[in-house]
């Protein structure tokens, strides 16, 4: 995506392929700053302190992970044992998007293949790499399925403004480019659609104000933050025509884990007969599981996070405590809504209903 005039992307190597760059995530939207992440511990601490974010560059980190464990490995044969035991540390680093896991044993079993060190390094660069053009792709297939949707929206309503709530941040800025939610509203928007976000400020952290709200801003496309209890008010009052969110992990059977307070959204969509929409690749699905709100494992973060809010006063970044000092609080980072809220999946090979069969029809070879 262009930033200032100039092609930027949330992942890349460095020119001497020594370091694996990424934006630090936690400076924006009032700072870009670009960090370099050289061993294994960074990455994990790059997932797991929040540098980087979002479901498919969670993914994407976890894949130059291991290239980094091949290219610290011990120089001599590398034992099986090496490999298992850094690829399940990063698999730890955060346990609600799928994506991680998935994008770690996929460089893992390449890596798993080869025994010579020399040759691992290339191997894992080169399967992180396809992992991340190829998620790349879905999110620009994601963009050109939900495009219609919007279209159709704005057609019924005769060119009038067409507006889109979103929760968190399932932008560019969580993937590579593109993002899942934000997809169909920048191709939407590249087509002249006139169409404005609600963008839910998603408390503890703000995705949505510090980074949904950033990367809409330098695209161009009309945005408002509102509180994110805002969202029910908005669509009783007929101010919002259709919900998109991103998704961490969606079972096979519908259910959607994604940033907390999706799941009210999804009850305030329903009640309002507004259409809710989850745009994912087909690498945040769990073939495995079946039940997602009991099933999914469900992160917990630092109560700090609550208890702390971050923001800049003096030109510099500042954090003060925003509730009594001695009061409990607990940080719970997603939720589950089930596959009986959401409308219908907007993924790379189209757009399904959010059951096993809908699901089926576009991936039969997954059941
Ligand atoms: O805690 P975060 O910021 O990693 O949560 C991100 C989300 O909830 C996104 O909606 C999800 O990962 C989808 S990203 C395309």
């Amino acid at each position: 995506m262009k930033v200032d005039g100039k092609n930027l992307r949330t992942i890349w190597l460095s020119p001497d392929e020594k370091a694996v760059k990424i934006i630090d995530q936690r400076c924006l939207p009032h700072e870009l700053v670009i960090i370099d992440l050289k061993t294994v511990d960074e990455a994990i601490a790059a997932i797991r302190d929040m540098a980087v974010r979002g479901a498919p560059l969670i993914g994407a980190t976890g894949a130059y992970g291991v290239y980094l464990a091949a290219l610290n490995a011990p120089s001599q044969t590398i034992e099986d044992t090496y490999w298992i035991s850094e690829c399940e540390r990063l698999k730890s680093a955060r346990p609600t998007a799928v994506n991680l896991t998935w994008a770690v044993d996929e460089v893992l079993t390449a890596v798993m293949k080869e025994k010579q060190p020399d040759k691992c390094v290339s191997i894992a660069r080169n399967r992180a790499a396809a992992i991340i053009e190829q998620e790349v792709g879905r999110c620009k297939k994601i963009g050109e399925h939900g495009l219609p949707l919007i279209d159709e929206i704005s057609r019924r309503k005769q060119g009038q403004t067409v507006n889109v709530l979103t929760h968190c941040n399932a932008g560019w800025l969580a993937c590579i480019e593109h993002g899942t939610a934000t997809a169909p509203i920048y191709a939407a928007f590249d087509q002249g659609i006139d169409l404005h976000v609600w963008v839910d400020e998603t408390r503890p952290l703000n995705q949505g104000n510090r980074l949904t709200a950033w990367e809409l801003g330098k695209h161009g496309v009309k945005h408002t933050i509102i509180t994110d209890n805002a969202g029910g008010y908005l669509m009783q009052q007929g101010n919002v025509d259709i919900v998109i969110v991103g998704t961490d992990r969606t079972t096979g059977t519908g259910d959607v884990a994604n940033k907390i307070g999706t799941y009210l959204k999804a009850l305030a969509a329903k009640d309002n007969e507004i259409p809710f929409y989850v745009a994912l690749p087909s690498s945040t699905f769990d073939w495995n599981l079946k039940d997602g709100v009991k099933d999914i494992p469900i992160e917990e973060r630092n109560p700090d996070e609550i208890r702390y809010i971050e923001g800049r006063a003096d030109g510099k970044n500042q954090r003060v405590l925003i509730c009594p000092a001695d009061s409990a609080a607990a940080n719970y980072a997603f939720d589950v809504t089930p596959s009986k809220l959401v409308t219908g999946f907007i993924t790379e090979r189209g757009i399904c209903k959010a059951t096993p069969e809908g699901i089926k029809r576009l991936f039969p070879e997954r059941f």
